[in-house]
C-alpha cells in the first residue's frame, strides 16, 4: 500500500456526565488551559487527521459553540438522544457515508492522552492492517472500566463493561481506555449488528470490537506505556486528580527545558503557556491562557497571569494581571493589578497597590505606590507620585490623559481627564489638574494652608490629642517625661522631619 490512508477522527462528547453534578456538560469543564474535549481534539488532530467529527448531544448548543471557537474545522454531529457509545459512532458513520480508511474514535473525557500515543496507536493499527486496534492499559484499580478479555492464546476476544462482567472478568486489570482505531468498512458493518442486550440497554462501541474479533477479523491492542494518559474523568474528584497529574507533566517539561520552578506543587501552568529558559517561577503562581514569559523573568511568589506577556528579565511579585504586557526589565508589584491593555514598556515600574488599565507606561517610567492609572499614555522616564489618581471616568464617558516624557507628578494628585501634561512638566503634590500643563511648567492647585491655633484645646478638650498638645506646648523640647533620665530617648530628636510627611513623590 503506497497511498496513505485517509484518517478521520471521531470524538464522543454527547454525554451529560451525570456524576459531575454540573450545569456545564462534562466535556466543557476546564483543565489547565483547555476543556476536556479541547485536550482530546488537540491530541487527535496533531496526528494529521483529514477530518474531525465531534458527537454532540447533551447541551449540544454549548458544545457546538465551544467547538466553533477552538476547532472551527471540527464538524459537530448531533446525537439527540444518547443511547450509548456504539449508537453515537453509528450515527456519525451514517452522517459521513464517504469516509474510508482509518477511523480513530476517542472518548471526549480522556484529556491526558498524548498525541504521540494516538500516533503510535494509528501506526500499529495500519501496520497490522487491523480491523480494530484498542488502546489498553494495565491498572491497579480497574473499577468502573471496561475489561479486556483475551483468548487463552492472548488475542483480544471482547471488551466487557464492569456492570456486565463475571467475577473472574472483574479481576482483569487490563482496561479499555476508550480510544480506538478502526477500519471504516469493518466498523460500519459491526455497528449495524450492535444489540442493546446489556445492563444499561445501550449500544456499546466496545461490542463492535468483540463482533469483529468473533468474525475472525484482525483485532489488536496497543498498550499505553503511561497509564495516566488513559484516565477518564467522571466526577470532580477525578478532575482534580487529572489536573494534578497534568500540572506535574507540564512543570516537568518546563524544568527540563531550563525553567526554574521553585515549588512545583503550587505552580499551575496552562498547557497553552510559553516559558523561556532561565525564567524563575516562584511558589503559588498560576500562568494561564496565552501567557508568555521571556528569558530570565522572575514570576512570583503569589502571582496570577492570564493572557499576559512578560519580557526578558522582568519581575512580577504578588500580583494579578490579565491581558497585560510587561516589557523587558520592567517590575511589577508587590500587590499590583494589571487589567486589559495595561502596557508596561521596557524597564517601567508599577509598584505596590497600583492598578493599571488600558494605559501605556513608557520606558523607564515609574508608578511606584497606591495609584490608579486608566486610559493614559505616560512618557518615558516620567514619575507618578504616590496616590496619584488618573480620573478617567465622568460617569458617562472615559477620557484620556497624556503625561509627557520625564514629567513629574507629585503625590496625591488627581489628573481629571482629559488632561495633557507636557514633557518635563511638574505637578505639585496634592493638585487636581483639569487642563493642559505646557512642557517644563509647574502646575499647582493647592489651597493655602490655614492654621487655627489652640483649636484642639477648645474643641477636643479631654482627649489624648489635647493632652499631648498641652505637654508639647508647656514642656521644653526633648523633655517628654517618658524615659528615665538615664535611658536613651526613643523619640525622634528635636528638629527631625515631622513624622507623617509622605515620602517625596516617586521615592522607592
Ligand atoms: C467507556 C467504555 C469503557 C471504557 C471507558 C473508558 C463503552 C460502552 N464503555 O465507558 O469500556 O473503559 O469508556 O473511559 O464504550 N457518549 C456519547 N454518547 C452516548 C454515550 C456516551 O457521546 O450515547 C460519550 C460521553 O460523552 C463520553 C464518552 O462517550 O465522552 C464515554 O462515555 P461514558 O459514559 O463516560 O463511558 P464509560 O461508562 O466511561
Ligand atoms: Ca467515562
Amino acid at each position: 500500500m503506497t497511498q496513505p490512508r485517509s484518517r478521520t477522527v471521531v470524538v464522543l462528547a454527547a454525554g451529560e456526565g451525570k456524576r459531575m453534578k454540573s450545569d456545564l456538560p462534562k466535556v466543557l469543564h476546564p483543565l489547565l488551559g483547555r476543556t476536556l474535549v479541547g485536550h482530546v481534539l488537540t491530541a487527535a488532530r496533531a496526528t494529521g487527521a483529514d477530518r474531525s467529527l465531534v458527537v454532540v448531544g447533551h447541551r449540544a448548543d454549548l458544545v457546538t459553540a465551544h467547538l466553533s471557537e477552538i476547532a472551527p474545522d471540527a464538524v459537530p454531529v448531533l446525537q439527540a438522544e444518547q443511547h450509548g457509545t456504539g449508537h453515537a459512532v453509528r450515527l456519525t458513520m451514517a452522517a459521513v457515508p464517504d469516509v474510508t480508511g482509518t477511523v480513530v474514535v476517542l472518548n471526549g473525557d480522556v484529556p491526558l492522552l498524548r498525541p504521540e500515543t494516538v500516533a503510535d496507536l494509528i501506526a500499529t493499527h495500519e501496520a497490522a492492517d487491523a480491523a480494530a486496534t484498542v488502546l489498553t492499559a494495565e491498572v491497579t484499580d480497574p473499577t468502573g472500566l471496561g475489561r479486556i478479555v483475551r483468548t487463552p492464546s492472548g488475542a483480544l476476544e471482547r471488551i466487557v463493561e464492569e456492570r456486565d462482567a463475571s467475577p473472574q472478568q472483574r479481576a482483569i486489570r487490563e482496561i479499555n481506555a476508550g480510544i480506538y482505531a478502526f477500519d471504516a468498512a469493518g466498523l460500519r458493518d459491526a455497528l449495524g449488528k450492535l444489540s442493546t442486550d446489556n445492563d444499561q440497554g445501550e449500544e456499546y462501541l466496545t461490542d463492535a470490537v468483540g463482533l469483529l474479533a468473533a468474525a475472525g477479523a484482525p483485532v489488536g491492542t496497543y498498550v499505553a506505556a503511561d497509564v495516566t494518559e488513559t484516565l477518564g474523568c467522571n466526577d470532580r474528584v477525578e478532575l482534580a486528580r487529572l489536573r494534578r497529574l497534568l500540572a506535574d507533566r507540564v512543570n516537568e517539561a518546563w524544568m527540563r527545558s531550563g525553567v526554574s520552578i521553585l515549588d512545583p506543587a503550587t505552580t499551575w501552568i496552562d498547557v497553552t503557556v510559553e516559558v523561556a529558559r532561565d525564567a524563575v517561577i516562584d511558589q503559588n503562581t498560576q500562568l494561564r491562557g496565552a501567557t508568555t514569559i521571556d528569558a530570565g523573568a522572575i514570576i512570583g511568589p503569589d502571582v496570577t497571569l492570564i493572557d499576559t506577556v512578560v519580557g526578558a528579565g522582568a519581575t512580577v511579585l504578588r500580583s494579578h494581571a490579565k491581558q497585560a504586557r510587561v516589557g523587558a526589565g520592567a517590575s511589577v508589584g508587590p500587590y499590583a493589578y494589571l487589567r486589559p491593555e495595561a502596557d508596561l514598556h521596557d524597564r517601567a515600574k508599577v509598584g505596590t497597590f497600583v492598578e493599571v488599565k488600558k494605559s501605556q507606561i513608557g520606558p523607564g517610567a515609574k508608578v511606584p505606590h497606591l495609584s490608579y492609572v486608566g486610559d493614559a499614555t505616560i512618557g518615558a522616564d516620567a514619575n507618578i507620585g504616590a496616590a496619584t489618581i488618573f480620573v478617567n471616568y465622568d460617569g458617562v464617558a472615559k477620557h484620556h490623559t497624556t503625561v509627557g516624557e520625564a514629567a513629574f507628578v507629585g503625590c496625591d494628585s488627581s489628573l481629571i481627564a482629559p488632561v495633557e501634561i507636557g514633557a518635563g512638566a511638574y505637578v505639585a503634590a496634592g493638585s487636581a489638574v483639569t487642563g493642559e500643563v505646557p512642557p517644563g511648567a509647574l502646575a499647582v492647585t493647592r489651597a493655602p494652608l490655614r492654621v487655627v491655633d489652640g483649636w484642639v484645646r477648645s474643641r477636643r478638650a479631654g482627649t489624648k490629642s489635647a493632652e499631648a498638645a498641652r505637654r508639647a506646648t508647656t514642656e521644653p523640647p526633648g523633655a517628654t517625661g517618658q524615659p528615665g533620665a538615664d535611658q536613651p530617648a526613643t523619640t525622634e530628636p528635636p528638629g527631625a522631619e515631622p513624622s507623617g510627611v509622605a515620602e517625596p513623590p516617586g521615592a522607592e
